[in-house]
C-alpha cells in the first residue's frame, strides 16, 4: 500500500482523506453545472448522488493496486474547497493521472495549484512515478491553465476524439516528468507509508 503521511500541510491548506462528514462541503460543488460544465460524464450531482460519490472517495485514501484512485479533500478554515486525484494509472511505467474540481467560492487564489503541486511532490518524491499527465475538454480553459502552472507541457492536442454531450470533442494533454519536477517545494509531508 502506497500512501502520503496524512495530512500533508501547505502554506494555506491542509489535504487529507475524505470523510463521510464532507458531504455537505463537497455536495456544495458537486451540486453546481458551472463547476461539472467541462467533466466528462459529470451531470449536478443530487444529494443523494453527492452521498455515493463521497463514500467512494473516503476508500480512495491509498494505492493499492494498479488503477486505484488516491484522492485528498483540500481544506481551509471554511471547510472542505475541493478535491485533487492522482490515478495509478501503470505499474510498469509509473505513471499517474491528476485530477481536481474546486468550488469557484475558492478559486482564483492559486489554491487547486498548491493543492496539486503537494499531491505531484507526493507521486514524484516519495512514491518515485516517472510521468504524470493531464486531460481536459478543449475549452476548459481553467483547467488547463492550472496544467500549465504546475509545469505540465501539452503533448497533444486529440481533434474530436471523444464524445462531449453527443458532440465531438477535442480533449489537451498535458504532462510532466520525474526529471522535470522541481524536488521538494511545497508540502511538510512525512515519507510514504507501504
Ligand atoms: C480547474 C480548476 C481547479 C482551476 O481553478 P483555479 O482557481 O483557476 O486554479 P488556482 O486555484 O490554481 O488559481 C489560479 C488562478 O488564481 C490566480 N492566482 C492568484 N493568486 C495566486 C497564487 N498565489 N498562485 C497561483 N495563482 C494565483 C492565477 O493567476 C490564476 O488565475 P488565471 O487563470 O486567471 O490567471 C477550477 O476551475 C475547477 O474546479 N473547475 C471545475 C472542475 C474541472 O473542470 N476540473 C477539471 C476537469 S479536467
Amino acid at each position: 500500500m502506497f500512501q502520503p503521511t496524512y495530512p500533508i500541510r501547505t502554506a494555506r491548506l491542509t489535504l487529507r482523506p475524505v470523510t463521510i462528514d464532507d458531504l455537505d462541503d463537497v455536495y456544495a460543488f458537486q451540486r453546481r453545472p458551472d463547476v461539472v460544465r467541462w467533466m466528462l460524464g459529470a451531470e449536478p450531482r443530487t444529494r443523494e448522488q453527492s452521498r455515493v460519490s463521497v463514500l467512494a472517495m473516503a476508500g480512495e485514501d491509498a494505492w493499492r493496486a494498479e488503477g486505484d484512485c488516491l484522492t485528498v479533500a483540500v481544506v481551509t478554515d471554511a471547510g472542505v474547497i475541493g478535491i485533487v486525484e492522482l490515478v495509478w494509472r501503470s505499474r510498469l511505467e509509473r505513471t499517474a493521472e491528476l485530477g481536481f474540481v474546486f468550488h469557484p467560492d475558492h478559486c482564483g487564489r492559486g489554491l487547486a495549484t498548491e493543492a496539486a503541486t503537494a499531491v505531484l511532490d507526493w507521486g514524484f518524491t516519495e512514491f518515485g512515478l516517472h510521468r504524470v499527465y493531464g486531460r481536459c475538454h478543449c475549452r476548459n480553459t481553467p483547467s488547463a491553465r492550472l496544467m500549465a502552472r504546475l509545469g505540465m507541457r501539452q503533448e497533444a492536442r486529440h481533434v474530436e476524439s471523444y464524445l462531449f454531450k453527443g458532440e465531438w470533442a477535442d480533449q489537451l494533454v498535458f504532462a510532466i516528468l520525474a526529471r522535470e519536477w522541481p524536488a521538494g517545494t511545497s508540502t511538510s509531508h512525512g515519507g510514504m507509508r507501504r
